[in-house]
């Protein structure tokens, strides 16, 4: 899809940045006004049960059966969990597993150097191999978490994103978020470092729970900035793109309140 404000103001730039990638859900889509930019390292923070393997997940089904190939590093779950997640939502990628569409890994964070060094030189070669269109790591805070020392952490995400950004694949991150300041990554480094950041959060009002995402930050492109509501249904996430949650024309906005 060609968005033709980004052709226009950025061609210089970013000559990638008119090529969108689907992000497998529609009400996204439309929020990102086509895609996520093809090349980009999109954050997605949010607590635990928002939906951020789901959304992952399903980011890569979409790639997948469009006949991309995929990768996705998985640091919390067990191999077979993913798989099971996804079979659950009737997204069978054991298929592309045994066609080798799909790389499903699973980085074992008790042997730190091993597996940095592994992120470091054996991503690039298997990006190259699959011939990779889109990753996943799930989840960013558990990589970075790795490294006590914040410097060092600090150097190892930018290390991966230097060797990402190379690639040029199209690459999600699920981050969580810092329960003190829960707009923010528990790691507080790596929205900034990111080209996007889409912030998913259980919203609890006196009526009832719901949950909101928003996109924070979209490098280079126009975007949609509100809080829209989604549901993580039996086939996956729905996003209400065109259900607007709060209302602050004119007014001063106060997140929760009505
Ligand atoms: N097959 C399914 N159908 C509908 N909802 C599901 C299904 N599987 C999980 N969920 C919902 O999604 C939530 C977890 O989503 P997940 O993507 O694992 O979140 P996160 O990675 O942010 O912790 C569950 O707590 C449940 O509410
Ligand atoms: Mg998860």
């Amino acid at each position: 899809m060609v968005d033709s404000k980004c052709l226009m103001s950025e061609r210089s730039y970013n000559k990638n940045c008119n090529v969108r990638v689907s992000s497998g859900i529609l009400g996204l889509d439309e929020m990102l006004g086509g895609g996520f930019p093809a090349g980009h390292i999109i954050v997605v923070v949010g607590d635990a049960g928002t939906g951020k393997t789901t959304l992952a997940l399903q980011y890569v089904i979409e790639g997948l059966t469009e006949g991309e190939s995929a990768i996705y590093i998985s640091i919390e779950e067990e191999k077979e969990s993913i798989i099971s997640t996804a079979d659950s939502y009737g997204w069978n990628i054991e298929k592309y597993i045994k066609n080798k569409k799909f790389a499903l890994l699973k980085l074992d964070l008790s042997d730190i150097k091993t597996t940095a060094r592994r992120v470091k030189n054996e991503l690039p070669e298997l990006i190259r191999l699959f011939g990779a269109k889109r990753l996943v790591i799930d989840s960013i805070t558990l990589f970075s978490m790795m490294f006590n020392d914040p410097i060092e952490r600090r150097i190892r995400l930018t290390g991966l994103n230097k060797v990402i950004k190379k690639a040029g694949i199209t690459s999600l991150y699920t981050a969580e978020i810092d329960p003190d300041n829960p707009i923010h990554s528990k790691d507080g480094i790596i929205e900034f470092s990111a080209d996007g950041m889409l912030f998913m959060q259980q919203s609890e009002s006196a009526r009832d729970i719901e949950l909101i995402m928003r996109i924070v930050k979209m490098r280079r492109i126009q975007h949609d900035r509100l809080y829209r509501p989604y549901d993580i249904t039996e086939k996956g996430i729905v996003v209400h793109s065109g259900d607007m949650l709060y209302h602050n024309i004119g007014k001063d906005f106060e997140f929760g309140k009505e």
